[in-house]
């Protein structure tokens, strides 16, 4: 009997400046897998976009709030959020945590709220993160796992699953064939119900 696969939509959120970089070509692995379970996939390159610090102005947290009090890119990704099923997080580390890029667009992930508490319920989350250091802890790259852990079981998301590897030079991490191997199966396990 083959396993049930709904049409979900995914969106991708590629932390990079390198646009054929390490987590970028994880992420394509993922995205792979999830359209060959006949997923919709979105991806939208962080980097260049025009996404500014939260300012803490608590606007989002109003009641009856609209949204986000910041007029920049980030107003259609949020729309974007919010229909997508599933929701992938790639980034290098830098400096033993996650990107800018990417930390800005978890900051102001806050304003989603402002669209309803049960927001984050039940989106599925996948995480693909590339280091320079041979070894996760040393890299630092631990630090963002674990941010993103907590982040998503704060919000009540599905954590579906987390693939990253050691490589320096744009593209090298593909040499690492058992990984990209996980990355093509957590695609699967991504919109898989
Ligand atoms: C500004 C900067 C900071 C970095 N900091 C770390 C670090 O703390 N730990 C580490 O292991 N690698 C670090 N690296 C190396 C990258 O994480 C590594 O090259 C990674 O594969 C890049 O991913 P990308 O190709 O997706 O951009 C750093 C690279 C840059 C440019």
């Amino acid at each position: 009997m083959t396993e049930k696969t709904d049409s979900k939509k995914v969106l991708v959120l590629l932390g990079s400046p390198r646009k054929k970089g390490n987590s970028t070509t994880l992420a394509k692995k993922i995205i792979e897998g999830a359209k060959a379970a006949g997923a919709t996939v979105e991806q939208i390159y962080l980097h260049g976009q025009d996404i500014a610090p939260c300012n803490a102005c608590y606007a989002c947290q109003k009641p009856d709030s609209k949204g986000c009090a910041i007029d920049d890119d980030m107003q259609p990704i949020y729309q974007k959020l919010l229909t997508a099923d599933a929701w992938v997080f790639a980034s290098p580390v830098y400096w033993f945590t996650m990107s800018a890029q990417t930390k800005l667009c978890i900051d102001r992930c806050f304003a989603l709220l402002a669209f309803g508490k049960d927001v984050f319920v039940g989106k599925r989350i996948a995480i693909a993160m590339s280091y320079g250091d041979a070894d996760p802890f040393a890299s630092g790259c631990v630090n963002a796992l674990r941010t993103f852990q907590d982040v998503f079981r704060y919000v009540g998301a599905k954590m579906v699953g987390m693939v990253y590897g050691s490589a320096e030079a744009p593209g090298e991490i593909e040499s690492n064939h058992s990984l990209m191997e996980q990355a093509e199966a957590l695609g699967q396990k991504l919109v898989k119900s």
